[in-house]
């Protein structure tokens, strides 16, 4: 009798897109996947990677790259970080429980969502790996954001995320088309009255609200969702430690720039003041390490980590990011970078912008 033949499984994270779209509600699957007005933002995402080329360096004896760093001094095995997103029990039944899961097992850390359908406690019991907590703060709601931050830090959080991006949300007209409302009997995690909360409306911060926030903990303060460098300059200014470069996965405002070809000029403002990190279009291991030549000290990943829950709870999520870790470390061999401090030594020299 012939062998047979094992099935090749997803080899990419695209192949974990289909399956999430066959395996998903169309509800849940829409709410995943849109994004604001006629989605220019979200494809440009993608675009603007595939106009950046690389510009290997050969003769340098690099067998493998050493993808290990450091965020914010916590140690991780490769620079992919695990975006927050909310609502990730729609994708499968432990929902962030099982991405706490996959992002220990492959050596990196998740940014829990406030949004989250699981209550933080219970995702820090199941994290292997470091936390950072994603923090929105809801109009006229302070004493709760204080609420949170306490609970972050009692579940040991290593730094606080918050999101700058969303004074209200974006309207994203798929899920708007269909109806799409989260399922009624979802529970929210981090809200004491389940359904009432979560239609909380989100806070115009303002920068008085970052003071705030920054004089509430000591746990080093994030901001999610610049693109401009006069804010990034602010925020420095304001004594906050890390930044996210995000257009939030074109889910806000369309028609704003990819966040890669915002990146540059907040590195140039920022000159080693703070960490930088991406997200917004991060697909292939090459999207990371054009990042990181670019001055990110980090990219978070966000739907290709649904896609892997959907398509197989934790294992799928684990291989999403083990797939996107071997991509990065193999791109980078090829490359002729041996370490993430190479490629940031190397910088933009290592690319050709389109
Ligand atoms: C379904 C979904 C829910 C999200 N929820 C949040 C959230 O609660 N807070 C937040 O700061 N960002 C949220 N985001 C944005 C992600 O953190 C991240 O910026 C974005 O997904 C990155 O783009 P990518 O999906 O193209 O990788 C969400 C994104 C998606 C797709």
């Amino acid at each position: 009798m012939e062998p047979e033949t094992p099935p090749v499984g997803p080899l990419n994270v695209f192949d974990y897109e289909r399956l999430a779209r066959e395996r998903l509600p169309a509800g849940a699957w829409a709410y995943y996947a849109d994004g604001a007005g006629d989605r220019v933002t979200l494809r440009e995402n993608r675009a603007a990677f595939e106009r950046i080329q690389i510009v290997p360096r050969m003769l340098r004896g690099v067998k493998t790259a050493d993808t290990r760093t450091t965020v914010l001094g916590t140690a991780v095995g490769v620079p992919l970080l695990v975006a927050p997103m909310a609502a990730q029990g729609l994708a499968c039944a432990e929902g962030e429980v099982a991405t706490a899961r996959a992002a220990g097992a492959t050596g990196t850390l998740m940014i829990a969502a406030t949004e989250a359908n699981r209550p933080l406690a219970e995702i820090a019991a199941a994290a292997t790996g470091p936390l950072w907590y994603q923090l929105y703060v809801y109009q006229g709601r302070r004493a709760m954001a204080e609420r949170h931050v306490r609970a972050a830090e009692a579940a040991g959080c290593r730094a606080l995320v918050v999101t700058v991006d969303a004074p209200r949300w974006g309207r994203k007209e798929t899920s708007e088309r269909d109806e799409f409302v989260l399922p009624a009997g979802m529970g929210w995690g981090n809200f004491e009255r389940d359904a009432d909360d979560i239609s909380l409306e989100p806070a115009a911060l303002a920068w008085d609200d970052v003071d705030w926030l920054r004089s509430l903990t000591a746990l080093p303060l994030v901001l999610k969702g610049l693109l401009a460098p006069e804010d990034a300059r602010e925020a420095v200014a304001r004594g906050v430690d890390g930044i996210v470069v995000s257009n939030h996965g074109g889910r806000q405002l369309d028609g704003v720039p990819a966040s890669i070809t915002a990146l540059p000029a907040i590195v140039a403002a920022m000159d080693g003041r703070c960490e930088i990190y991406l997200d917004s279009g991060i697909r292939r291991g090459t999207d990371a390490l054009k990042a990181l030549a670019l001055g990110a000290r980090a990219v978070l990943v966000g739907r290709p980590v649904l896609w892997g829950l959907a398509a197989d709870g934790a294992d799928g999520a684990r291989r999403v990011l083990g797939l996107l870790r071997d991509e990065l470390e193999l791109a980078m061999a090829l490359a002729g970078v041996g370490s993430v401090a190479e490629v940031a030594e190397i910088g933009a020299g290592l690319l050709r912008m389109g």
